[in-house]
């Protein structure tokens, strides 16, 4: 069965343990809002923030965005609190939980055990969602096998700060591709596990999703750094500032050129077929069943974006 299309160009990463953050969230545009319990959250803290995602998984004013949060990793003594203190309490409210430095497919598919026996014991009707993040060599490695260990991923996350270490990277921050000081060369290097994790994303039928831009006081950089993940057939990126979410939705959001591009398309080929051709020219260009697939992605993205603005009100950011 289809899944319905889940908006996911801009993703706010916000300290669950911040309150005025966490109240301000439900104010700002990002399609998905993910309560941290990982590493914005000092250890002494996490119990404390368990709460704090619970009622405002619960609150109102979320309106068409996603709820998310994200658990500790799982060789952490707070993974399985995170999960069960928190579904227990919130699980009917909850959408999607993100899965931090995912190592291994079997971490994908404990958490996948541990909901469904949560979800049977609430009525549940509805599954929760997974989304695994990609951070580490050893996560990278096995990206192929993590994207299809569960029907429960709708989508991986590239986590770049932490990769860059596990690898070894020289890094001066956790902005990555963008930066200024990443020169051109040394910004091929981001080209390898980018494209490798949307490859394996997208085979498996998941959205691919770019990590955060760490200098949210550098726009252009910013700006330089989704184009690439856009470029990469990335479907959105974290942000971790309210000043980020217009950028970031602005490049994820097809262009109204884009779309009515692909609306050519769409009904030139279906035109095509009815006289029984499989190719045809729509503005010079040819067209087959492979660029049909790829417009009826931007027209579906660019309805959803439609959507979200009108569902949760937001101010119109480009589209
Ligand atoms: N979510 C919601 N609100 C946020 C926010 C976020 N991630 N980051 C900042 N804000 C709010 C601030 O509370 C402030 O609100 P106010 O205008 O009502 O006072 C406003 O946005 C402007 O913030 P600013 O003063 O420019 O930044 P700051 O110094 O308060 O915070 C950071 C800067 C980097 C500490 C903060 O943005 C942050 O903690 N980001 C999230 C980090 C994170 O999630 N890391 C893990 C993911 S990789
Ligand atoms: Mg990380």
């Amino acid at each position: 069965m289809e899944r319905p299309i889940r908006l996911r160009r801009s993703i706010l990463s916000v300290p669950a343990n911040r309150e005025k953050m966490v109240r301000k969230a439900l104010s700002l545009s990002a399609d998905v809002i993910m309560l941290d319990l990982e590493d914005s959250v000092p250890v002494d803290e996490k119990e404390k923030a368990r709460h704090a995602v619970v009622e405002a998984l619960m609150a109102s004013g979320w309106k068409g965005r996603v709820r998310a949060y994200r658990i500790n990793d799982m060789s952490t003594p707070f993974a399985y609190r995170d999960l069960v203190d928190v579904v227990e309490e919130a699980g009917p409210w909850l959408d999607v939980i993100v899965v931090p430095k995912v190592n291994d497919p079997a971490e994908i598919k404990a958490i996948d055990y541990w909901l469904t026996q949560m979800e049977m014991r609430l009525g549940l009707t509805k599954k929760i969602g997974l989304e695994a993040s990609i951070e580490t060599a050893q996560g990278m490695l096995r990206v192929g096998e993590i994207a299809v260990s569960s029907p429960r991923l709708e989508a991986l996350v590239f986590g770049i700060a932490d990769y860059g270490a596990s690898v070894g990277m020289p890094s001066g921050g956790i902005s990555g591709h963008g930066d200024a000081e990443d020169q051109e060369a040394a910004r091929l290097r981001w080209l390898f596990p980018l494209s490798r994790m949307a490859m394996a994303a997208k085979a498996a039928g998941l959205a691919a999703l770019d990590a955060p831009f760490g200098d949210f006081r550098d726009p252009q950089g910013l700006a330089r750094s989704c184009a690439m993940s856009r470029a990469l057939g990335y479907d959105g990126k974290w942000a971790i500032h309210p000043d980020q979410l217009d950028v970031i939705n602005q490049v994820f959001t097809p262009s109204d050129d884009d779309v009515a591009r692909s609306r050519r398309i769409v009904a030139a080929y279906e035109a095509a077929r009815a006289r029984g051709e499989g190719s045809v020219a729509v503005d010079g260009k040819m067209v087959d069943a492979a660029s049909v697939r790829l417009a009826q992605v931007t027209v579906k993205v660019a309805e959803a974006a439609r959507r979200n603005r009108n569902l949760a009100g937001l101010k119109p950011s480009q589209s």
